[in-house]
């Protein structure tokens, strides 16, 4: 699957996001080894630091439902006429099941698609070659 069919998918996700106070919906799918694509989208809460990112919630789908090894990640907002890239604590969550090379595309509703790399957004971290040995541990 390329990158602008999961991006479709991220769109879709984005339709399901609950966002009434930011009114800033955001999707995002995960492609696995196998082909499957799981995706998430942004819920907020009324105590606003509860709120959780579309990036971590397919991240934690997918986890549920045994998956651990990721092919790319597409993230979509609309309601941002610039490509929105994942926050800094989405990057972090990330990195603990991909490595350096992983790609990682997101898209405003301008249209234009930025594509990255891991290492490219998150691009020193004392713990990452931990995630290496940590990933088929419980
Ligand atoms: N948000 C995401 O879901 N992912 C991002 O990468 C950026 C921010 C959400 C959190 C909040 O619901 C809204 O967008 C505004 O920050």
């Amino acid at each position: 699957m390329d990158h602008k069919e999961l991006m479709d998918y991220a769109v879709k996700a984005s339709k399901q996001s609950y966002s009434p106070y930011s009114r800033f919906r955001v999707g995002a799918a995960l492609l696995s080894p196998s082909g499957e694509v799981i995706t998430g989208t942004n819920v907020e809460n009324r105590s606003f630091g509860l709120t959780i990112c579309a990036e971590r919630s397919a991240l934690t789908a997918a986890v549920t439902q045994g998956i651990r090894e990721f092919e790319a990640l597409a993230i979509y907002c609309p309601d941002a006429d610039y490509p929105v890239a994942p926050c800094g604590a989405c990057r972090q969550v990330i990195s603990e099941f991909v490595s350096g090379d992983f790609p990682i595309y997101y898209r405003g509703g301008g249209g234009e698609t930025v594509g990255m790399t891991m290492k490219e957004l998150l691009p020193s971290d004392s713990l990452f070659e931990l995630k290496e040995e940590s990933r088929d541990t419980p």
